[in-house]
């Protein structure tokens, strides 16, 4: 398959090799900055990341930029008609807008804030456990998560997800609240919070804790390498399933569409 990468950065560099590993063409590399890029766009110009991308001949697209940027380059990519992967975070409020943009231009697009195989059953064993551990109400529920001081949104996508599943498990917890909120949390309050530093890949760890012991879930991803792979997967699988009728163009799909 022809793949442009919108995104040349740390994750960009990796999906190209594993893009390559694969047996896939890289036909375009487009970034605002990466001199090794092959299309250097100016900041903000979402057209121009559109006809890089037309020029190129590419067959689908994966998009791994920054979340300032992510939603000026969906809005121009999602109408060309290619299958395009996001693994771009930050933009959870803008859900519902770009899936009205799909829809609206036959456009078809699958986003994951994490598309590493182990997160995404880490979220359905953590679904499970704050299930049956809201049954004893000794135990509270909290999330904490880790990554590098490169990282620009906070909480991670990861982090708001796995949240999100503790939420559907335990009915209790009805709000999330971040970082330093100066207040005692409330019974209803789920604390999620997050640390900055050194070269943290990612790390997302769920805390049971009562006043007799705790039981900690952690995920930590050793590299990059489980998020690049499942980005190619992932377009791999949303081009087949279009091509097959399987799923419709037109939509929105998130990963539990495509394993
Ligand atoms: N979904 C996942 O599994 C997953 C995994 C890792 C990282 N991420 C996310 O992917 C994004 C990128 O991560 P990274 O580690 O590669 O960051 P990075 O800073 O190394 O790279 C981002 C690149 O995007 C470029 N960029 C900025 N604005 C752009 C624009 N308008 N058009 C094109 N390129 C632009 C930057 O110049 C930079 O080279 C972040 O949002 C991160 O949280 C997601």
């Amino acid at each position: 398959m022809k793949i442009a990468l919108v995104g040349y950065g740390k994750m960009g560099h990796m999906i190209e090799k594993c893009a390559k590993d694969a047996g896939h063409e890289v036909v375009a590399t487009i970034d605002v900055m990466a001199k090794d890029a092959t299309n250097i766009v100016p900041a903000g110009d979402g057209k121009a990341v559109a006809d890089a991308v037309k020029n190129s001949g590419a067959e689908g697209v994966i998009e791994f930029s920054h979340p300032t940027a992510v939603l000026g380059n969906l809005n121009a990519l999602i109408p060309l008609g290619l299958p395009v992967v996001v693994g771009t975070t930050g933009w959870a409020k803008s859900e519902d807008e770009i899936a009205e943009l799909c829809k609206k231009t036959c456009g078809t697009a699958m986003r994951s804030s994490n598309f590493s195989i182990g997160v995404n059953m880490f979220y359905k064993i953590v679904e499970e456990a704050a299930k049956i551990m809201a049954e004893y109400s000794d135990y509270d529920v909290a999330v904490w998560e880790a990554h590098h001081n490169q990282k620009a949104d906070s909480p991670s996508g990861t982090a708001l997800e796995v949240a999100r599943r503790i939420m559907l498990g335990n009915k209790s917890k009805t709000q999330m609240v971040f970082d330093a909120f100066h207040e005692k949390p409330k019974a209803n309050e789920l604390h999620v919070s997050s640390t900055r530093v050194g070269f943290v890949p990612g790390t997302h760890t769920v805390f049971f804790d009562s006043p007799a012991d705790e039981i900690e879930l952690t995920h930590r991803a050793r590299s990059r390498e489980g998020f690049a792979k499942g980005a190619v997967v992932a377009l791999e699988k949303l081009a087949a399933k279009i091509a097959s009728g399987e799923l419709e163009k037109g939509r929105l799909y998130g990963m539990s569409d495509l394993f």
